[in-house]
Protein backbone atom coordinates (compact mmCIF):
# COMPACT_ATOMS: atom_id res chain seq x y z
CA UNK A 1 0.00 0.00 0.00
CA UNK A 2 1.31 3.02 -0.74
CA UNK A 3 1.28 6.62 0.95
CA UNK A 4 -1.33 9.04 0.47
CA UNK A 5 -0.23 11.61 -1.40
CA UNK A 6 -1.14 15.64 -2.32
CA UNK A 7 -2.96 14.78 -5.19
CA UNK A 8 -4.63 11.88 -3.62
CA UNK A 9 -6.03 14.45 -0.94
CA UNK A 10 -6.79 16.87 -4.03
CA UNK A 11 -8.97 14.02 -5.74
CA UNK A 12 -10.43 13.44 -2.48
CA UNK A 13 -11.51 17.29 -2.08
CA UNK A 14 -12.68 16.95 -6.41
CA UNK A 15 -14.72 14.20 -5.42
CA UNK A 16 -16.72 16.10 -2.52
CA UNK A 17 -14.86 12.85 -0.35
CA UNK A 18 -14.19 14.26 3.33
CA UNK A 19 -10.85 14.03 4.02
CA UNK A 20 -10.38 12.91 8.10
CA UNK A 21 -6.86 14.00 9.52
CA UNK A 22 -5.57 14.09 12.60
CA UNK A 23 -2.76 15.00 15.01
CA UNK A 24 -0.40 12.32 15.95
CA UNK A 25 2.95 13.22 17.54
CA UNK A 26 4.18 9.79 18.64
CA UNK A 27 5.12 5.88 16.70
CA UNK A 28 1.90 4.06 18.63
CA UNK A 29 -0.75 6.73 17.88
CA UNK A 30 0.66 7.12 14.28
CA UNK A 31 0.34 3.24 13.82
CA UNK A 32 -3.36 3.36 15.49
CA UNK A 33 -4.25 6.54 13.12
CA UNK A 34 -2.80 4.46 9.82
CA UNK A 35 -4.41 1.31 11.08
CA UNK A 36 -7.87 3.24 10.74
CA UNK A 37 -7.41 4.45 7.94
CA UNK A 38 -6.70 8.12 8.03
CA UNK A 39 -5.07 9.85 5.39
CA UNK A 40 -3.46 12.24 6.51
CA UNK A 41 -1.46 12.82 10.07
CA UNK A 42 -0.34 16.52 11.04
CA UNK A 43 2.62 16.46 13.63
CA UNK A 44 1.57 19.86 14.83
CA UNK A 45 3.29 22.30 17.71
CA UNK A 46 0.10 21.62 19.53
CA UNK A 47 2.62 18.74 20.89
CA UNK A 48 3.45 21.85 23.25
CA UNK A 49 0.38 21.92 24.58
CA UNK A 50 -1.31 18.34 24.65
CA UNK A 51 2.19 16.44 24.79
CA UNK A 52 4.80 18.73 26.53
CA UNK A 53 2.82 20.56 29.26
CA UNK A 54 3.03 24.29 27.91
CA UNK A 55 0.39 26.40 28.00
CA UNK A 56 1.12 27.63 24.53
CA UNK A 57 3.11 26.50 21.12
CA UNK A 58 4.91 29.27 21.16
CA UNK A 59 8.31 27.15 23.16
CA UNK A 60 8.33 24.00 20.54
CA UNK A 61 11.19 23.91 18.60
CA UNK A 62 12.08 23.12 15.57
CA UNK A 63 14.41 19.99 16.87
CA UNK A 64 11.03 19.16 18.74
CA UNK A 65 9.40 19.02 16.13
CA UNK A 66 11.56 16.55 14.51
CA UNK A 67 12.07 14.69 17.10
CA UNK A 68 8.08 13.56 17.53
CA UNK A 69 7.85 13.78 13.92
CA UNK A 70 10.46 10.88 13.44
CA UNK A 71 8.51 8.55 15.71
CA UNK A 72 5.45 9.94 13.61
CA UNK A 73 6.87 8.55 10.48
CA UNK A 74 8.06 5.38 11.77
CA UNK A 75 4.41 4.49 12.55
CA UNK A 76 2.48 5.32 9.66
CA UNK A 77 3.31 3.54 6.08
CA UNK A 78 0.16 4.74 4.24
CA UNK A 79 -0.50 8.37 5.92
CA UNK A 80 0.45 11.44 4.19
CA UNK A 81 2.50 13.51 6.93
CA UNK A 82 2.78 16.80 7.57
CA UNK A 83 5.22 18.38 10.20
CA UNK A 84 4.28 22.01 11.69
CA UNK A 85 7.14 24.72 11.05
CA UNK A 86 7.13 25.94 15.04
CA UNK A 87 7.03 29.70 16.24
CA UNK A 88 10.18 31.50 15.03
CA UNK A 89 11.87 29.14 12.33
CA UNK A 90 9.48 30.89 9.10
CA UNK A 91 8.05 34.53 10.68
CA UNK A 92 11.81 35.73 10.16
CA UNK A 93 11.88 35.70 6.50
CA UNK A 94 11.71 32.65 3.73
CA UNK A 95 15.06 31.67 3.90
CA UNK A 96 15.19 30.35 7.12
CA UNK A 97 11.80 29.14 6.33
CA UNK A 98 13.55 27.21 3.45
CA UNK A 99 16.47 25.74 6.17
CA UNK A 100 13.85 24.12 8.84
CA UNK A 101 11.24 22.92 6.01
CA UNK A 102 14.27 21.36 5.01
CA UNK A 103 15.54 20.37 7.62
CA UNK A 104 12.12 18.59 8.36
CA UNK A 105 11.96 16.93 5.00
CA UNK A 106 15.54 15.10 5.32
CA UNK A 107 15.36 14.63 8.68
CA UNK A 108 11.88 13.18 9.03
CA UNK A 109 10.85 11.81 6.11
CA UNK A 110 7.69 13.71 6.48
CA UNK A 111 6.03 15.03 2.85
CA UNK A 112 5.02 17.98 3.83
CA UNK A 113 5.43 21.36 5.92
CA UNK A 114 2.40 23.46 7.57
CA UNK A 115 3.12 27.44 8.62
CA UNK A 116 0.68 29.49 9.87
CA UNK A 117 -0.56 32.82 8.06
CA UNK A 118 -2.47 34.48 5.10
CA UNK A 119 -1.19 36.90 2.33
CA UNK A 120 1.96 37.87 5.15
CA UNK A 121 3.46 34.42 4.77
CA UNK A 122 2.79 33.86 0.33
CA UNK A 123 6.21 34.81 -0.51
CA UNK A 124 7.57 32.15 1.67
CA UNK A 125 5.08 29.47 0.55
CA UNK A 126 5.82 30.55 -2.90
CA UNK A 127 9.78 29.79 -2.27
CA UNK A 128 9.17 26.63 -0.34
CA UNK A 129 6.93 25.32 -3.12
CA UNK A 130 9.02 26.54 -5.89
CA UNK A 131 11.70 24.32 -3.96
CA UNK A 132 9.43 21.46 -4.24
CA UNK A 133 8.12 21.79 -1.03
CA UNK A 134 4.78 21.02 -0.48
CA UNK A 135 2.91 23.50 1.86
CA UNK A 136 0.11 23.48 4.31
CA UNK A 137 -1.76 27.03 4.84
CA UNK A 138 -3.25 27.60 8.32
CA UNK A 139 -5.43 30.48 8.75
CA UNK A 140 -8.11 31.94 11.46
CA UNK A 141 -6.75 31.08 14.78
CA UNK A 142 -3.63 30.56 14.47
CA UNK A 143 -2.34 29.96 17.69
CA UNK A 144 1.60 30.76 17.33
CA UNK A 145 0.04 34.38 17.28
CA UNK A 146 -2.28 33.79 20.20
CA UNK A 147 -0.66 36.85 22.41
CA UNK A 148 -1.89 39.33 19.22
CA UNK A 149 -5.02 37.50 18.59
CA UNK A 150 -5.81 38.24 22.38
CA UNK A 151 -6.67 34.51 23.19
CA UNK A 152 -7.91 31.23 21.61
CA UNK A 153 -11.29 32.90 20.17
CA UNK A 154 -13.43 32.37 17.08
CA UNK A 155 -12.22 34.66 14.32
CA UNK A 156 -13.33 36.38 11.00
CA UNK A 157 -16.79 37.51 12.42
CA UNK A 158 -16.99 40.96 11.65
CA UNK A 159 -16.62 41.78 7.10
CA UNK A 160 -13.59 43.32 7.42
CA UNK A 161 -12.08 40.16 9.29
CA UNK A 162 -14.07 37.82 6.96
CA UNK A 163 -12.93 39.38 3.84
CA UNK A 164 -8.96 39.08 4.80
CA UNK A 165 -9.44 35.55 5.72
CA UNK A 166 -11.07 34.96 1.88
CA UNK A 167 -8.15 36.94 0.82
CA UNK A 168 -5.50 35.11 2.53
CA UNK A 169 -6.82 32.16 1.80
CA UNK A 170 -6.77 32.89 -1.82
CA UNK A 171 -3.29 34.30 -1.77
CA UNK A 172 -2.23 30.90 -0.27
CA UNK A 173 -3.81 29.23 -2.90
CA UNK A 174 -2.09 31.31 -5.64
CA UNK A 175 1.53 30.91 -3.73
CA UNK A 176 0.61 27.02 -4.10
CA UNK A 177 -0.45 25.21 -0.85
CA UNK A 178 -1.63 22.79 -1.51
CA UNK A 179 -4.34 22.65 1.49
CA UNK A 180 -5.42 25.49 3.62
CA UNK A 181 -6.32 24.84 7.49
CA UNK A 182 -9.03 26.86 8.41
CA UNK A 183 -9.38 26.64 12.31
CA UNK A 184 -11.84 28.31 14.49
CA UNK A 185 -14.18 30.79 12.29
CA UNK A 186 -17.80 30.52 11.90
CA UNK A 187 -19.58 28.13 9.57
CA UNK A 188 -20.54 30.12 6.93
CA UNK A 189 -17.29 32.03 6.60
CA UNK A 190 -15.65 28.33 6.45
CA UNK A 191 -18.03 27.50 3.87
CA UNK A 192 -17.67 30.58 1.46
CA UNK A 193 -13.71 30.01 1.54
CA UNK A 194 -13.92 26.56 0.64
CA UNK A 195 -16.24 27.04 -2.57
CA UNK A 196 -14.05 29.99 -3.56
CA UNK A 197 -10.69 28.38 -3.75
CA UNK A 198 -9.87 24.87 -6.08
CA UNK A 199 -7.42 23.46 -2.95
CA UNK A 200 -8.84 21.00 0.09
CA UNK A 201 -9.80 23.53 2.80
CA UNK A 202 -9.56 21.51 6.18
CA UNK A 203 -11.38 22.75 9.40
CA UNK A 204 -10.76 22.54 13.31
CA UNK A 205 -13.84 24.27 15.03
CA UNK A 206 -14.84 25.76 11.11
CA UNK A 207 -17.95 23.77 10.61
CA UNK A 208 -19.00 20.30 8.24
CA UNK A 209 -19.00 22.41 5.19
CA UNK A 210 -14.79 22.34 4.83
CA UNK A 211 -13.09 19.55 2.19
CA UNK A 212 -12.18 17.96 5.42
CA UNK A 213 -11.88 17.77 9.15
CA UNK A 214 -8.70 17.82 11.28
CA UNK A 215 -8.45 17.25 15.09
CA UNK A 216 -6.40 16.99 17.72
CA UNK A 217 -5.59 13.60 18.74
CA UNK A 218 -5.57 14.06 23.05
CA UNK A 219 -8.80 15.63 22.37
CA UNK A 220 -11.07 13.13 20.07
CA UNK A 221 -9.38 10.23 22.40
CA UNK A 222 -10.45 12.29 25.67
CA UNK A 223 -6.78 12.51 26.75
CA UNK A 224 -6.22 16.08 27.37
CA UNK A 225 -7.75 17.30 29.97
CA UNK A 226 -6.90 20.56 31.04
CA UNK A 227 -9.68 22.32 28.55
CA UNK A 228 -12.13 21.08 26.10
CA UNK A 229 -12.46 23.23 22.92
CA UNK A 230 -15.73 23.52 21.85
CA UNK A 231 -15.53 22.25 18.44
CA UNK A 232 -14.01 19.05 19.69
CA UNK A 233 -15.79 15.77 20.25
CA UNK A 234 -14.62 12.75 22.52
CA UNK A 235 -14.78 9.52 20.80
CA UNK A 236 -13.18 7.75 23.70
CA UNK A 237 -12.76 9.23 27.76
CA UNK A 238 -8.90 8.05 27.71
CA UNK A 239 -8.10 10.22 30.77
CA UNK A 240 -10.72 8.09 32.86
CA UNK A 241 -10.09 4.51 31.59
CA UNK A 242 -6.35 5.62 31.88
CA UNK A 243 -6.77 7.18 35.34
CA UNK A 244 -8.78 3.74 36.65
CA UNK A 245 -5.71 1.37 35.01
CA UNK A 246 -3.83 3.27 36.49
CA UNK A 247 -5.15 3.12 40.15
CA UNK A 248 -5.90 -0.78 39.48
CA UNK A 249 -2.27 -1.13 39.09
CA UNK A 250 -1.37 0.55 42.15
CA UNK A 251 -4.22 -1.41 43.98
CA UNK A 252 -2.87 -4.57 42.53
CA UNK A 253 1.09 -4.20 43.40
CA UNK A 254 -0.14 -2.90 46.86
CA UNK A 255 -2.42 -6.20 47.22
CA UNK A 256 0.37 -8.65 46.42
CA UNK A 257 -1.76 -9.88 43.40
CA UNK A 258 0.66 -8.44 40.99
CA UNK A 259 3.17 -9.94 39.20
CA UNK A 260 1.08 -13.36 39.55
CA UNK A 261 2.96 -16.67 38.69
CA UNK A 262 1.80 -16.62 34.50
CA UNK A 263 3.76 -12.70 34.38
CA UNK A 264 6.67 -14.02 36.40
CA UNK A 265 10.07 -16.08 35.29
CA UNK A 266 11.16 -19.30 36.63
CA UNK A 267 14.30 -21.19 36.63
CA UNK A 268 15.80 -24.79 36.87
CA UNK A 269 15.56 -25.71 40.43
CA UNK A 270 18.83 -27.48 40.36
CA UNK A 271 20.75 -24.57 39.50
CA UNK A 272 18.73 -22.65 42.13
CA UNK A 273 19.67 -25.52 44.90
CA UNK A 274 22.98 -24.90 43.63
CA UNK A 275 23.52 -20.91 43.88
CA UNK A 276 22.05 -21.48 47.57
CA UNK A 277 24.91 -23.50 48.20
CA UNK A 278 27.32 -21.76 46.69
CA UNK A 279 26.42 -19.19 48.24
CA UNK A 280 25.90 -20.63 51.88
CA UNK A 281 29.93 -21.78 51.40
CA UNK A 282 30.39 -17.67 51.07
CA UNK A 283 34.07 -18.54 50.14
CA UNK A 284 33.73 -16.73 47.22
CA UNK A 285 36.25 -19.41 45.29
CA UNK A 286 35.57 -21.45 42.36
CA UNK A 287 31.82 -23.77 42.55
CA UNK A 288 32.75 -27.55 42.83
CA UNK A 289 30.28 -28.72 40.39
CA UNK A 290 29.64 -27.26 37.21
CA UNK A 291 26.18 -25.26 36.88
CA UNK A 292 23.75 -26.80 34.47
CA UNK A 293 24.50 -24.46 30.99
CA UNK A 294 22.02 -21.87 30.59
CA UNK A 295 20.35 -22.00 26.75
CA UNK A 296 21.99 -19.43 24.52
CA UNK A 297 21.23 -17.73 21.05
CA UNK A 298 18.45 -15.75 19.77
CA UNK A 299 15.76 -18.97 19.75
CA UNK A 300 16.83 -19.42 23.64
CA UNK A 301 16.53 -15.89 24.47
CA UNK A 302 13.21 -16.11 22.66
CA UNK A 303 11.86 -18.63 24.72
CA UNK A 304 13.17 -17.05 27.99
CA UNK A 305 11.06 -13.78 27.33
CA UNK A 306 7.95 -15.48 25.07
CA UNK A 307 7.95 -19.00 26.46
CA UNK A 308 8.33 -21.67 23.82
CA UNK A 309 7.23 -21.46 20.36
CA UNK A 310 3.59 -22.41 20.53
CA UNK A 311 3.21 -22.89 23.94
CA UNK A 312 -0.10 -20.74 24.67
CA UNK A 313 -0.57 -20.24 28.51
CA UNK A 314 1.08 -20.98 31.07
CA UNK A 315 4.43 -19.07 33.04
CA UNK A 316 7.02 -17.62 30.48
CA UNK A 317 4.10 -17.99 27.71
CA UNK A 318 3.30 -15.45 24.30
CA UNK A 319 1.58 -12.78 26.25
CA UNK A 320 5.06 -12.27 28.75
CA UNK A 321 7.38 -9.04 27.32
CA UNK A 322 8.76 -9.13 30.51
O1 LIG B 1 -0.81 22.15 15.87
C1 LIG B 1 -1.89 21.65 15.52
O2 LIG B 1 -2.33 20.63 16.04
C2 LIG B 1 -2.65 22.32 14.47
C3 LIG B 1 -4.04 21.86 14.23
C4 LIG B 1 -4.91 22.29 15.33
C5 LIG B 1 -4.54 22.29 12.91
O3 LIG B 1 -2.15 23.20 13.86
Amino acid sequence: MRRTTTSDLQRMRDRGEPIAMLTAYDYPTAKLADEAGIPALLVGDSLGMVVLGYDSTLPVTLDDMIHHARAVLRGADRAHVIVDLPFGTYQTGWQDAMRAATRVLRETGASAVKLEGGARVAETVRRLVEAGIPVMGHIGLTPQSVHQLGGFRVQGKTPRDGVRLISDAKALEEAGAYAVVLETIPTALAHMITERVRVPTIGIGAGPFCSGQVQVVHDLLGLYEDFQPKHARRFLEGARLAREALVSYRETVASGSFPAAEESFYMDERALALIERMTQQGTGSAPRETPPAAAEGPEAERAELYGPRGSETGPGGPADRG
